[in-house]
């Protein structure tokens, strides 16, 4: 279970002994220490230097770093090795290499070239990290440990014999017999049963790259299920040898991964490598009304519904660049500032740059540190030292908690049915941008928060009002779920196509929103794409327009269940278009349509919940608020993303904890500028 492990606001910085001459390591950590940094995270790409050939193994250049890390004060972060296998292993076991799907190796000479479930990787990789967990597992100097690097960073699909393997033993355990799977997955189309487990594959070159919906949604939950048996075994490893005041983690975050549970099986926090320059259009078409580098803040909000006390194992603090491919602006003077504060007001409690000095070789030379080649202190480097003095005196903020009253819902069952689906896709994208835009520029903070099987009702309860935009698959539970969330009084969102598929893809023949039509109040009577020939559909809401774009849903409504719009063009003019439904002490908003900006601010806004700290400050569309929350006090982040000057005006005498003032009225926030204030 995840816990928390940072009892204080802690910097540090990934840090490569093996990229560097041994006379620069000393000068190197004290350095760091004068610029406030207290950790460093090493070692998670140097098997070689621990086994330089199969079966030899040296501990000897770690032993000696360590021994300096301990003597200066520096405390240790150590990753497991196995993103890059060594060249002696893939080039004896080429079985351990992940392949495209027509079977074409993933050779030597990048990363993460290799699969999950080759039982010789396994082994070696056990091996490895045995060996290294027996002989660092007490180090003094040691606090914590990374798995791997980065889980599905490069490629997130896997086409080895390995995996084909694996894939037909998750789908006999899953499924039981051959006559299941066909069932499951639709073979009776277009003649696709499978009469023998060795007939099955994962996904194949096929015409036009069409696969088997059904079998490419359990491909994803499959190689779900691979990393995280994966990082298991790395993980029993490490708590069989490491001392016990020791943490495990990984860093993320990429896809085809169920996060949530691979932190509450193998973790105790969760780290986020956040690279926000990434948010930015490289292509010149820079539009400052874009959301651009605080579109980063989506991410740490998928973060925090991970593990609310995380980490951010690389934060970015220079450009971007591969030799190979991308480009990226150096962050203006202030935004590393900005991006390290992003992090923190979304609840990160460790802030770890990447990398001390910029590598002098190899495919990242582009992929800037703090320092450059040349080594000399630089601004990059005084800002740090800038935002280590902030950090303490944020300190009362670490492990406070989010204060957001709105949720997202989400569940990887429709994540990677998105993938799958073109359709699904299309109202997923736009409407999960959307709520997170109206949070953004309504300054309602909102949280995401990912269903499971075992999701309890407690869990929800604290948000009075959760949108869940298409949850086109849906289970009995969940759908249980939903309504006992609705019946203790809380406001439920739904989108179009709600209650379409089961939980294998099929669309069953009842009526949509099917398992939760008696909380809606609802049957979906028709439906259609909206016409590319036709002016975009809306509503009236009260003689008001409400958008309703990219596909309708043509709504009835049962009961007493109230039609609040109606579309007002198409064929479908007249019909309901939004639908309100009290069940118990709640009620269900079923929208037949596809969420976007204007719609989420509207369905906020009659909910209540938007702005909600209005009556404390109101903020400029540029300035970012996030709100946290710890011993009863609650802990404002402003963050300017701007290259000008933003006015905030305070309702009430707040206090700045970067300054330690206080303010009533206006107050200019800087280019880039960032504050946290609290009420006394
Ligand atoms: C991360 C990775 C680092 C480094 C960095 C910059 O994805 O964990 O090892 O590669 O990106 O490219």
């Amino acid at each position: 279970m995840a816990a928390k492990v940072w009892n204080r606001l802690t910097m540090g910085v990934c840090y490569y002994p093996e990229h560097w001459d041994k006379s620069l390591w000393q000068d190197d950590l004290r350095r760091m220490k004068d610029a406030g940094i207290t950790v460093i995270r090493i070692a998670e790409f140097a098997w070689n230097k621990f086994e330089p050939r199969e079966g030899e193994f040296t501990y000897d250049f770690f032993d000696e770093f360590l021994a300096l890390c301990e003597k200066e004060g520096m405390q240790v972060i150590f990753g497991t090795p196995t993103a890059t296998p060594p060249a002696w292993l893939t080039e004896k076991y080429p079985e351990c290499l992940n392949a495209r799907p027509d079977g074409t190796l993933l050779r030597h000479g990048s990363r993460r070239h290799y699969n999950y479930n080759s039982p010789k990787y396994r082994e070696l990789s056990a091996r490895i990290v045995e060996k290294i967990a027996v002989h660092l597992g007490q180090h003094p100097a040691i606090v914590g440990w990374q798995l791997d690097n980065e889980f599905n960073c490069e490629t997130n699909v896997f086409y080895s014999n390995a995996d084909t393997e694996a894939f037909r033993l998750f789908l006999q355990e899953k499924y039981g017999t051959l006559e299941k799977l066909n069932q499951a997955w639709g073979t009776a189309f277009w003649n696709q049963d499978y009469t023998d487990w060795q007939q099955v594959y994962v996904p194949r070159p096929t015409i036009h790259d069409n696969h088997n919906p059904h079998q490419e949604l359990d491909y994803r939950r499959f190689i779900a299920h691979s990393t995280l048996s994966f990082a298991r075994m790395q993980a029993e490893i490490l708590r069989k040898h490491i001392d016990k005041r020791m943490f495990i983690t990984t860093n993320g975050m990429f896809g085809h991964i169920d996060n949530h549970r691979m932190t509450r099986e193998c973790l105790d926090t969760y780290t986020y490598d956040s690279y926000p320059n990434f948010g930015f259009p490289l292509d010149g078409r820079f539009d400052p009304k874009e959301l651009n580098d605080r579109k980063w803040s989506r991410n740490l909000t998928e973060v925090r519904s991970i593990c609310p006390h995380f980490g951010i194992m690389e934060q970015q603090s220079g450009s971007n660049g591969w030799v190979t491919r991308m480009e990226g602006p150096a962050p203006r003077p202030g935004q590393l500032t900005l991006w390290s504060m992003q992090s923190m007001a979304h609840g990160a409690d460790f802030i770890c740059y990447f990398r001390w000095r910029t590598c002098a070789f190899g495919t990242e030379i582009y992929w800037h540190g703090i320092l450059n080649y040349d080594n000399r202190d630089n601004r990059r480097l005084q800002e740090v030292k800038r935002v280590s003095a902030l950090m303490e005196k944020l300190q009362p903020v670490c492990g406070a908690a989010s204060a957001a009253k709105v949720a997202l819902l989400r569940d990887y069952d429709n994540l990677w049915d998105a993938e799958v689906d073109a359709w699904h896709r299309r109202l997923q994208d736009p409407s999960e941008k959307a709520v997170f835009e109206a949070s953004q520029r309504t300054h309602t903070p909102y949280d995401m928060f990912f269903l499971h099987d075992d999701t309890q009702l407690c869990e929800l309860k604290r948000y009075p009002v959760l949108i869940y935009p298409h949850a086109l698959i849906l289970s009995a539970k969940r759908a249980d779920l939903l309504r006992a969330y609705v019946q203790q009084g809380g406001t439920l969102i739904l989108g179009c196509r709600t209650g379409m598929k089961d939980m294998n893809g099929h669309c069953p023949m009842q009526p949509m929103p099917g398992l939760v039509a008696d909380i809606t109040g609802t049957t979906v009577e028709d439906f259609t794409f909206q016409s590319p020939a036709e002016a975009p559909v809306n509503a009236l809401w009260d003689g008001e327009m409400l958008e309703t774009p990219v596909f309708n849903d043509i709504l009835r409504s049962h009961g007493d269940a109230k039609v609040l719009a109606r579309f007002d063009s198409s064929y479908y003019r007249g019909e309901p278009a939004l639908v309100e439904n009290q069940v118990g002490k709640g009620r269900v908003l079923h929208l037949g349509s596809v969420f976007s900006l204007q719609n989420v601010t509207q369905l906020l806004r009659y909910c209540g919940v938007l702005t909600p700290w209005a009556d404390t400050l109101e903020l400029p569309e540029g300035v970012e608020l996030t709100v946290r929350e710890k011993d009863g006090r609650l802990y404002f982040f402003l963050l300017n993303y701007q290259s000008e000057p933003q006015t905030v005006v305070f309702n009430r005498e707040v206090r700045s904890l970067t300054r330690g003032d206080t303010v009533c009225g206006s107050m200019t926030l800087p280019p880039f500028g960032t504050d946290v204030v609290t009420i006394d």
